[in-house]
C-alpha cells in the first residue's frame, strides 16, 4: 500500500496509514467517497506524526556535542505546523461537519464517539502546541520527563485509534441519503478553505503537502487545491524555511526518504 522511497525507515511505521475505501469498494454512494477523502486527510496526520517520530530521536539536542541550533529550531516549527494541521482538521469536523451530519441522519446521536475521542487527546494536544511555540532550541529536550517526546507518547495512541475508529464510522453511513451527505461534505470543505487565514500559508499548508503522498495506492489528487496555490505555498510561502526538510514528501506530494534518519 505504501510508496515507501528507500529500505530505510520512513513515514509509514510506527503509526499504519489507512486503506483507501474508493480503492476496493465497488458502490456509487457517497459514503465511499466521504470516506476516502477522510482517510486521505488522515493518512496526511499519521504520516506527519511518523515524520517527528522517526526523525526527532536524530536531532541532537543542546547537550550533545553535534547539536545544531537551526535543526532544532526548523523540528520545532515543524511539529508546531503539523499540531496547527491537527487542530484545525478536528476544529472543522467538530463546527460543521459533525453537527450537519446529526441534522442529516436525524440522529442526535451520530459523531458522539468521534466527539468524545477527540477530547482524549485534546488536553495532550494542547500540551504539545504549548511546548514547540514556548521552547527555545537551547532548551528543547526530547527523553527528558515532560519533553517532547513524553508530551507526543502520552497521546499518540489515542488519536491514531481515533482517526481509524471515525472512517469505519463512515463507511457505515451507507444508510445516509447520499446526495444528502455528499453535499454536507462538499459544503464542509468549501468552509474550511473559506476559514483558512494567511497565516496558514506558511506552515499549515506546506505541512499538509509534504504529508500528502500522491502516489499511494495507484494515485489520488488529495489535497483538492488548485494548481496556482500549490506554485505559490512551493515558491513562495515554504520557500527558503529548513521546516520542511522534515516532510516524507516532496511539495508535489512525491515520497522521498527521510532526512534525518540514517539511510
Ligand atoms: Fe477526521
Amino acid at each position: 500500500m505504501t510508496t515507501k522511497p528507500s529500505d530505510a525507515p520512513w513515514a509509514d511505521e510506527p503509526f499504519k496509514l489507512i486503506a483507501t475505501p474508493s480503492k476496493r469498494l465497488d458502490d456509487h454512494h457517497a459514503y465511499v467517497h466521504c470516506a476516502s477523502e477522510m482517510t486521505h486527510s488522515h493518512n496526511v496526520i499519521i504520516r506527519g506524526l511518523n515524520a517527528i517520530i522517526q526523525q526527532a530521536p536524530h536531532v541532537p539536542d543542546s547537550t550533545d556535542p553535534s547539536y545544531n541550533a537551526q535543526d532544532v529550531n526548523d523540528l520545532l516549527f515543524y511539529t508546531q505546523s503539523w499540531a496547527k494541521m491537527l487542530a484545525q482538521h478536528h476544529s472543522v469536523e467538530e463546527t460543521y461537519i459533525f453537527p450537519d451530519l446529526k441534522k442529516l441522519s436525524g440522529d442526535s446521536f451520530m459523531m458522539d464517539d468521534a466527539l468524545h475521542q477527540h477530547e482524549l487527546f485534546h488536553d495532550g494536544l494542547e500540551k504539545l502546541l504549548a511546548y514547540v511555540s514556548s521552547t527555545e532550541p537551547g532548551d528543547y529536550r526530547r527523553d527528558a520527563p515532560g519533553g517532547m517526546k513524553d508530551i507526543i507518547d502520552s497521546f499518540s495512541k489515542d488519536l491514531t485509534d481515533h482517526l481509524y475508529a471515525e472512517i469505519d464510522e463512515i463507511l457505515g453511513m451507507g444508510n445516509l441519503d447520499s446526495a444528502g451527505l455528499r453535499q454536507v461534505w462538499d459544503q464542509a470543505e468549501k468552509v474550511a478553505k473559506a476559514n483558512g487565514n494567511l497565516g496558514m500559508l506558511y506552515d499549515v499548508f506546506p505541512c499538509v503537502l509534504g504529508c500528502a503522498d500522491k502516489t499511494c495506492e495507484g494515485g489520488n489528487t488529495f489535497p483538492p487545491l488548485p494548481g496556482v496555490v500549490l506554485y505559490a505555498v512551493k515558491y513562495w510561502f515554504a520557500s527558503g524555511n529548513g521546516a520542511w526538510r522534515f516532510n516524507p514528501c516532496d511539495l508535489w506530494g512525491q515520497p522521498r526518504p527521510l532526512t534525518f534518519v540514517p539511510q
